[in-house]
């Protein structure tokens, strides 16, 4: 048996010059916990190319979707930023990954923290239903160089309150946070500021970081992730993984540089 799944484009969206989306079709025994990633790519001269990619799409969806950078030169990305409908991917077959609710001591509010593509696993993970009865409260946010780079989160994000199921609970519960450090916008700096300065808590009109209550997801640049572990790590707060679960889990967002 491969180790991978051969699945079909169904239709790819570009929203920058360096970021598309792109929704595939998936094995019914592909299966994934939301926050997880999988090895996916292309079949380049007879031979798998493959990188981690977090699932964006939630595990009740029929269909898969991935959020990826292009990278000029990038082995993957370079060939992966050209595919059209109809294409052929290839899907590892066994999901792994750390950003998972079970990973985490129970808690009241989950902020789910990513800078660039690493908003990749919050975007399966806001679409969670058990997500929304675990937590009395979600923060997600979205750190960008620019305004434009936040596209694809806003549209998430949007459908979602248009949802039936979903619009009730995204607005008993989600908060959304785009935030961006190189142009103006309405909410402005990186998330280790955001956080430090409490401006975060100030502007969403909740209460600071408080580890009773909070619990929370990284997902981004190798910096953000360094500082941001850090910065928790002083306030008391423990990482955890499948064997004990903590206040924070970390992924990096798999960049191809
Ligand atoms: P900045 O523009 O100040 O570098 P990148 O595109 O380099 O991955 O960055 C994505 C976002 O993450 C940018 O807004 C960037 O801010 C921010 N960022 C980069 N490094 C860190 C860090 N160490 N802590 C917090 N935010 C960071």
């Amino acid at each position: 048996m491969s180790a991978f799944h051969r699945e079909k484009v169904l239709s790819v969206r570009h929203w920058t010059d360096t970021l598309f989306s792109f929704r595939a079709t998936r094995d019914t025994s592909f299966r994934f916990a939301n926050g997880q990633f999988a090895m996916i790519g292309l079949e380049v001269e007879g031979r798998p190319l493959l990188r981690a990619y977090s699932m964006a799409s939630a595990n009740h969806e029929e269909t898969l979707e991935f959020f990826s950078i292009k990278v000029a030169d990038g082995p993957l990305t370079s060939r992966l930023q050209k595919i059209r409908e109809g294409d052929t991917i290839l899907v590892g077959r066994k999901a792994t990954g750390t950003l998972i609710t079970d990973n985490l001591l129970p808690g009241k509010r989950l902020l789910l923290l990513s800078t660039g593509t690493g908003l990749a696993p919050f975007a399966s993970l806001i679409k969670d239903p058990d997500v929304y009865e675990q937590f009395e409260s979600i923060v997600l946010v979205h750190g960008c160089r620019q305004v434009s780079e936040l596209a694809y989160g806003e549209q998430l994000v949007a459908d979602l309150h248009e949802d039936e199921l979903f619009g009730p609970m995204l607005n008993e519960k989600l908060v959304y946070y785009p935030t961006v450090t190189r142009e103006p916008f309405r909410n402005r700096g990186r998330i280790t500021d955001l956080i430090t300065s409490d401006q975060l808590f100030d502007d969403i009109g909740q209460a600071p970081l408080d580890i009773e209550t909070d619990r929370i997801m990284l997902c981004g640049s190798p910096g953000m992730l360094d500082d941001l572990k850090q910065m928790f790590e002083a306030r008391g707060f423990l990482e955890g993984n499948h064997s004990e679960p903590g206040h924070f889990v970390i992924e990096k967002a798999f960049v191809e540089r």
